[in-house]
């Protein structure tokens, strides 16, 4: 083992994350890739309930014109950025709660999903309050709780959303002690899953927000951080603050969510 593979395979066994430039390229990122690279593994369906995601301002179901222009507009300058950087984990967190962190994640996840090869897997890790199942419709006996105590495997935990290009770790149970499930060595034997299995994906993880360290002590383990900001209720000292908070970590970008100027849309600088 050279000493570049064996550095490689020690962070691995830590956690963290493989430095850009290691990991396999998504297909579509480099324009001499001809190969249709589809991961072949199946995992099992779920069905999504379009009256629940409409409910929900979930896409597709989203008629709002602003709204859809928006997170067009998010999912490419975020793809770009991911591309350019070699980057494929993101985590999406906020200063405070219910800023839209969820409903960003989800929506990013299914705009890229719905780009030409490109492969995305979102995962609720708020573990104190998760809520991608129930804004997406999605009902199943395992998620991610089962998988961390112990009575599913990983694989049992990842769905497809059926024809689009998207995978969900979704989460039923709520965990009060949440920073020891985020650091347990079944969390970190999820990512090396993820890595393994998932080589090509873009994973975006939603977070809890910053007022709990949970988003801090994950954050060395993805590639980025993207910061939801929900306009008009966030003041400007608590996104300072979280800056600075974020400061050790690369800063993807800002959502402003619930945008007056643009129709309750998201915008992104
Ligand atoms: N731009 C928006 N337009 C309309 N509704 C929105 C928008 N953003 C969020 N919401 C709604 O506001 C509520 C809170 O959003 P969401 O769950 O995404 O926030 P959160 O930051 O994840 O909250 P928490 O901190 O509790 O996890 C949800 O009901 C969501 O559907
Ligand atoms: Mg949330």
């Amino acid at each position: 083992m050279s000493i570049i593979e064996n550095a490689l395979a020690l962070a691995k066994a830590r956690g963290e994350r493989v430095p850009a430039g290691t990991r396999a390229r998504r297909p579509g990122a480099d324009a001499t890739v001809s190969v249709e690279t589809q991961p072949t593994r199946q995992f099992e369906t779920v069905i999504l309930n379009p009256v629940i995601l409409e409910r929900n301002c979930v896409l597709p179901q989203v008629a709002d014109r602003a709204a859809l222009r928006a997170y067009k507009i998010l999912r490419t300058r975020l793809l770009r950025r991911l591309t350019a950087e070699d980057w494929g984990w993101i985590a999406v967190t906020s200063t405070r709660a219910g800023e839209g962190k969820t409903l960003t994640s989800i929506n990013l996840a299914v705009a890229l999903a719905q780009e030409p090869n490109t492969h995305v897997c979102l995962v609720d890790l708020d573990l104190p309050r998760p809520q991608v199942a129930a804004q997406m419709g999605i009902r199943c006996e395992r998620g991610l709780g089962e998988y961390l105590l112990g009575e599913a495997e990983a694989l049992q935990v990842i769905y497809s959303c059926g024809a689009a290009n998207l995978l969900v770790i979704p989460n039923n149970r709520p965990f009060d002690y949440s920073s020891e499930m985020l650091g347990s060595p079944r969390m970190l034997e999820l990512l090396q899953v993820l890595e393994t299995e998932l080589p090509q994906h873009i994973v975006i993880f939603d977070m809890p927000p910053l007022s709990s360290d949970d988003a801090l002590a994950f954050a060395p383990r993805v590639d980025g951080v993207l910061l939801v900001v929900a306009e008009g209720q966030t003041d400007r000292a608590a996104v300072a603050k979280s800056k600075e908070l974020l400061g050790e970590m690369n800063l993807i970008g800002v959502v402003l969510n619930h945008s007056s100027e643009r129709d309750d849309a998201p915008s992104y600088y």
